[in-house]
């Protein structure tokens, strides 16, 4: 009988990523099937977050509750991996014993070795090494069917943003050759994908090669439009230091490239960027925003924004109200900082209370869900171009599909071969989340 596989996912999309390729590989390799509940599986695998002190939080109190599980059923084997075990590595194991596999990002391919090795000698596994991009080579490739799907492009950050964990759980950036990145995307459109999202912590740094030489991202975009049958392109996450020109330009050669893109700006301050060690200044964001506008007219902006960075002055949080007001960043994620270990922020002295930095968040996310409602609402009464993802998950008889700029729209249709199709659906309502409108003929 086959053997039965849970995964828990926190945080990004790299990691959701990571997760199904754990997946695929597990039931390649081992011939594992999804499990439908914690309680029947023999391999609970959680893919971890250490971005915020209170996801990293999340993780013990997890191993708690499936310690429970294993009481009742010895032979489970609980594997944690993701970021926070990259950074805790046997710590986890010691302080939480119910852990039988430690494993990083970039040994998630070595997880069978690791499941089997635990399984004969019952000895505790533990990898968090970084073998450069090996994981790739060992992870099976094929098409799920999913209408819209994630492909890593480039692992890793070599950027060293003050207050980020990353470059430190994630290891220093490499990207994977083109060849390799549309292998994976053809094998996806072949089984029905229409929209890839490229990944990566920093999408725009990426230099894989094509036919030997060092290529760019603008240049696998243009080779990504040619797949047949793909017919939608995102990427995230990029970096507003270096988004290059030629990438500004593609925008103006490949219609499949959408109309928006998610540019994280942190901050208004430039001494707070400064601090931030982000590379660039409130004057050259704008700039770039201008740049690109100039090329896309329509097109639409989100962001991530840290409150309360270590010392942020009322003047500092004023300067990013200001650029949240000049540029209408449209839906778009904020957080307070909170200190990571071993970054150079968590240093800093700091002497804004937790309480004015709530009101601060407050205040922020107010603004930006008022210009994000905005932009919905003015959407009604047009006909938007969506790709539908599939059924409502809390009304079977609505499909549910997105907009270019990533709204979900809701529509009454029962008629589930429209999954995975580009259609035209004229907008009739905007609630706080998602939108409403009729399939137009
Ligand atoms: N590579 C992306 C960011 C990855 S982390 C980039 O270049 O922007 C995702 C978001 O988490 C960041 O953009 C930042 O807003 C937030 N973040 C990262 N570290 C944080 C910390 N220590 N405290 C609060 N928010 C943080
Ligand atoms: Fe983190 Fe900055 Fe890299 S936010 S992921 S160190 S670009």
């Amino acid at each position: 009988m086959a053997k039965k596989l849970f995964i828990k996912t926190h945080g990004c999309q790299m990691n959701e990523y990571d997760s199904a390729k754990m997946f695929d590989l597990l039931e390649e390799k081992e011939d594992f099937e999804m499990a439908k509940t914690e309680e029947e599986a023999d391999l609970l695998i959680l893919n971890t977050c250490s971005i915020r002190e209170k996801a990293q939080e999340r993780v013990f109190h997890q191993i708690g509750r499936w310690r429970k599980i294993k009481d009742k059923n010895p032979n489970l084997k609980i594997a944690i991996g993701g970021c926070v075990a990259s950074q805790e590595g046997e710590k986890i194991i010691k302080r939480a014993p119910a852990v039988d596999i430690v494993f990083g990002p970039q040994t998630l391919h070595k997880l069978p070795e690791l499941y089997n090795e635990k399984e004969n000698t019952n000895i505790n596994q533990v990898d968090i090494s970084f073998p450069k991009l090996e994981k790739f080579s060992h992870i099976p490739i094929r098409g799920t069917g999913e209408p819209s799907a994630f492909v890593s492009i480039i692992e890793g950050c070599n950027k060293y943003c003050s207050f980020c964990v990353v470059p430190k759980t994630r290891g220093h950036e490499v990207s994977r050759t083109i060849e390799d990145i549309l292998n994976e995307i053809s094998a996806l459109a072949d089984k029905g994908t229409r929209e890839i999202n490229l990944l990566g912590q920093n999408v725009n740094n990426f230099k894989g090669t094509y036919k030997g030489e060092k290529s760019s991202l603008a240049k696998l975009i243009e080779l990504t439009a040619k797949i047949e049958n793909i017919e939608r392109i995102r990427y995230t996450t990029s970096h507003p230091h270096e988004f290059k020109d030629d990438l500004v330009e593609v925008y103006d050669r490949v219609p499949e490239l959408v109309s928006h893109v998610h540019l994280p700006v942190q901050s208004g301050s430039d001494r707070v960027l400064k601090l931030m060690r982000r590379r660039y200044n409130v004057e050259k964001y704008l700039h770039l925003i201008e740049k690109i506008k100039s090329v896309r007219p329509d097109m639409s902006f989100s962001s991530d924004f840290i409150v309360g960075f270590p010392g942020e002055t009322i003047e500092d949080f004023e300067g990013t109200m200001n650029i949240i007001n000049e540029v209408k960043f449209d839906e778009s994620f904020s957080f307070i900082y909170s200190p990571r270990p071993n970054t150079t922020a968590s240093d800093m002295p700091d002497d804004v209370s937790q309480q004015e930095k709530k009101e601060r968040l407050n205040i922020l996310q107010n603004r930006l869900n008022q210009l994000s409602f905005g932009y919905s609402r003015k959407k009604v009464g047009t006909v938007q171009n969506c790709l539908v993802n599939g059924q409502s998950k809390r009304d079977p008889g609505q499909l549910q599909a997105r907009t270019i700029c990533n709204r979900i729209v809701n529509f009454s249709s029962n008629d589930i071969d429209l999954v995975g199709q580009m259609i035209n659906i004229q907008i009739n309502e905007a609630l706080p989340n998602c939108l409403r409108g009729n399939l137009q003929n």
